[in-house]
């Protein structure tokens, strides 16, 4: 089976937790993508629900499909988030943030009574770390902030590279909040719980991609014989 395929799978599960009136915190990226267009088909037909969109792609996509949103200002209180990740380790630990969302999809995640991982099985590792870990930072002192993150990184006890983030043009990306990503490839994060105190404790750190006990569950699709199966 393909990834759509698993992603789709896995997106579909998802949506059997959803009931009518529950505020839905919705994710970004190509598999939470899956699960607001199937949650879309389901509005169609009926389904009474409010969405908190986690990025501006999130927002355009719901809106497109006519599924009924609010800020998190008018709905800080959220029944279940539905969200993809990068890597997810056997302790729900989750790198996220590689479509450069990571600080609103924390926002939401945080604000919401339940998450609930969705994703294709490629993405279950035994420890995080081989995708680059996305760091969110305020724009001012760039340079300043990179290397305090390149030393917050070592002291942790990770060796590898912080790069900033850029786009096909070769400009620093710019997330929905207007702020940069550095990208750490440390290869193994031997104590997320270290690494991620490490960089809040940087000025200029916006956020990290570390998601530590924020995930309640996680929906993992995969292939068997040729159908997907959901672990
Ligand atoms: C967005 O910033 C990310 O956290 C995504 O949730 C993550 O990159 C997973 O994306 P895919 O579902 O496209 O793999």
């Amino acid at each position: 089976m393909s990834g759509p395929d698993l992603r789709r799978a896995a997106a579909a599960r998802a949506l059997d937790l959803v009931e009518p009136g529950m505020r839905l915190g919705l994710g970004t990226g190509s598999t939470a993508a899956a699960f607001v267009t199937l949650l879309g088909a389901r509005v169609r037909t009926g389904l009474d629900i409010i969405g908190v969109p986690t990025s501006e792609a999130t927002r355009a996509q719901a809106e497109s499909l006519g599924i009924r949103l609010a800020t998190l200002d008018e709905q800080p209180e959220l029944d279940l988030t539905i969200d993809g990740a990068d890597e997810v380790d056997p302790a729900l630990r989750l790198i996220k943030g590689g479509g450069a969302a990571l600080l609103r999809e924390k926002i939401v995640a945080c604000a919401s009574h339940r998450m609930v991982v969705i994703a294709d099985m490629a993405k279950r590792v035994d420890r995080l770390g081989a995708f680059p870990l996305p760091i969110e930072v305020n724009p001012f002192g760039l340079t300043a902030t990179h290397r305090a993150v390149e030393a917050a990184v070592a002291c942790a006890g990770c060796a590898g590279t912080v790069r900033l983030r850029r786009t096909s043009d070769g400009a620093p990306l710019v997330t929905d909040g207007g702020h940069h990503i550095l990208d750490a490839h440390l290869g193994a994060i031997t104590d997320p719980e270290t690494l991620g105190a490490a960089l809040w404790a940087v000025p200029g750190v916006v956020e990290h991609g570390l998601f530590l006990g924020i995930a309640d569950a996680a929906i993992l699709a995969f292939d068997r014989d040729g159908q997907a199966d959901i672990t």
